[in-house]
């Protein structure tokens, strides 16, 4: 079943707000949270993660780690974020689940599981949701395989459920990603920790790179090399097999994901001013941030409160080697942008709401290149295009590339989420400053990585 299918759910209807004002409270991220998870069940002892995201993803991850054999217990939680504690046997002591481990809607949890399992020499199978069956698993099979552990999936080996046998110790690989993806990437080098040797990972366009710096922060040596040292082109990460992590206590960054649509939100609404705190800047994940600027977005970024501001002006999370600042944004006149294969990467998570944005920006914005959202939870050009269309926008799809025209007046009208987190948080945001009711079937998906949007959007209205 999937995950926002609930009996009895009727569509949410979104009216405008008139000012939007306040706080909205983030959740921890999501790429972060589910990265500690695994790095905390693959060190042994106790680790403790503060202020991780309660998404459905996220709790996948955990119940994965605790199938394997990792004792997880939920110290705090707030309807948000919930504060773990993993105790580990470490990751000799791992042992088979006794069922499948059920990824539910989380593609993060099937790849870099996967990463994990191929390491562990025992039996395992990951399944999920419907939208996760769909999710491509021949990307993870190839380099996994030429490790030698065993892996065979539906489909001929491209869909879900996925099968992984794994071996220890694994072979060592040199290895370039055909697409870019943070996913496929910190499953080697994951994979790589329990190979002889040293693990190397090409990418083509650089992604977002938290295991690579949790990694280090866990005390493992990981080199970057990279032709171009303001990061986005080429880079080449390596790690030598072997490593024993060390244990966590770390605090989780704010989502930047998640934060974008509320930056998003306050810069197309006509009486707005958010803030949002300790959000993640790292910049392999601040390209939205960025690009909304581009557009001409009134964002004001301040060092996040109370921790000392590095020579960047940013300051950094507890022990995840991660930047972090507060954000304000406000009403804004936008701009078209024109974003190409390279820029939509490393803002792959935020297109749709960026594609809300150019419907309020003045021109044309193209988006050139964006076929991996075919890719995601759902067909994120086919739904995003669908649903702002049917809310009155100027937008067309050729092949991968998307065409908006800008500014166009929205209208409320029903909007299919296609049991999508990001795009029913996308026309929730649209619903803000349409024109009568928009409403959203299955809106309660975006408890996927946001389990209190709804309640966060309430309280901005009141
Ligand atoms: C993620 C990487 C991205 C992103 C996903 C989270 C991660 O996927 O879409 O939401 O945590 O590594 P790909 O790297 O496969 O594009």
């Amino acid at each position: 079943m999937n995950p926002s299918q609930l009996p009895g759910e009727r569509p949410r209807s979104v009216q405008p707000v008139a000012r939007l004002r306040g706080e909205p409270r983030l959740p921890g991220d999501k790429s972060i949270s589910h990265r500690a998870l695994l790095m905390a069940a693959l060190a042994e002892g106790r680790s403790l993660i503060s202020g991780a995201g309660d998404g459905r993803d996220v709790q996948a991850t955990a119940g994965i780690v605790a199938a394997l054999g990792a004792h997880v217990e939920r110290l705090a939680e707030d309807g948000l974020n919930v504060n773990y504690m993993v105790v580990s046997p470490g990751v000799e002591g791992l042992h088979e689940a006794a069922g499948v481990l059920d990824c539910r809607n989380s593609g993060t949890s099937l790849r870099l599981c996967s990463g994990v399992l191929a390491g562990l020499p025992f039996f395992s199978v990951l399944d999920g949701d419907d939208s996760l069956r769909s999710r491509p698993v021949a990307r993870i099979i190839e380099p996994l395989r030429s490790m030698g552990a065993d892996l065979c999936a539906r489909r001929s080996d491209s869909l879900p459920p996925l099968v992984v046998i794994g071996r220890s110790p694994l072979r060592a690989i040199d290895f370039s990603t055909r697409v870019p993806s943070a996913q496929v990437k910190s499953a080697i080098l994951l994979a790589g920790l329990r190979a002889e040797g040293r693990t190397t990972v090409r990418e083509a366009i650089a992604t977002r790179d938290h295991t690579e710096r949790m990694l280090r922060s866990r005390g493992v040596e990981v080199r970057r090399e990279s032709a171009d040292e303001s990061g986005g082109g080429a880079v080449a990460w390596t790690l030598e097999g072997g490593v024993r992590l060390s244990t966590l206590d770390e605090r989780v960054p704010a989502d930047p994901s998640a934060a974008a649509f509320w930056l998003v939100a306050g810069a197309i609404h006509p009486d707005a001013q958010l803030t949002l705190r300790n959000v993640g800047v790292n910049p392999t994940r601040r390209a939205a941030i960025d690009y909304l600027v581009r557009m001409g977005a009134l964002i004001d970024e301040a060092p996040a409160g109370g921790r000392p501001a590095d020579a960047a002006g940013s300051r950094e999370a507890d022990g995840v080697g991660e930047p972090l600042a507060d954000l304000t944004v406000r009403t804004s006149e936008l701009r078209a942008v024109q974003l190409g294969p390279a820029e939509v990467a490393a803002a792959i998570d935020e297109i749709p709401i960026l594609c809300l944005a150019a419907t309020q920006a003045r021109g044309e914005t193209t988006i050139r290149g964006a076929g991996e959202l075919r890719n995601k939870e759902s067909d994120r050009i086919a739904g995003v295009a669908a649903g702002l269309s049917a809310l009155g926008a100027r937008i067309s799809v050729s092949g991968d590339d998307i065409t908006i025209i800008g500014p166009t007046p929205l209208v409320g009208a029903a909007t299919r989420t296609l049991d999508d987190h990001r795009l029913a948080m996308t026309f929730a945001v649209a619903g803000t400053i349409a024109r009568g009711a928009t409403t959203i079937d299955h809106a309660e998906s975006a408890a996927v990585s946001y389990p209190s949007f709804f309640t966060e959007l309430e309280r901005l209205r009141a």
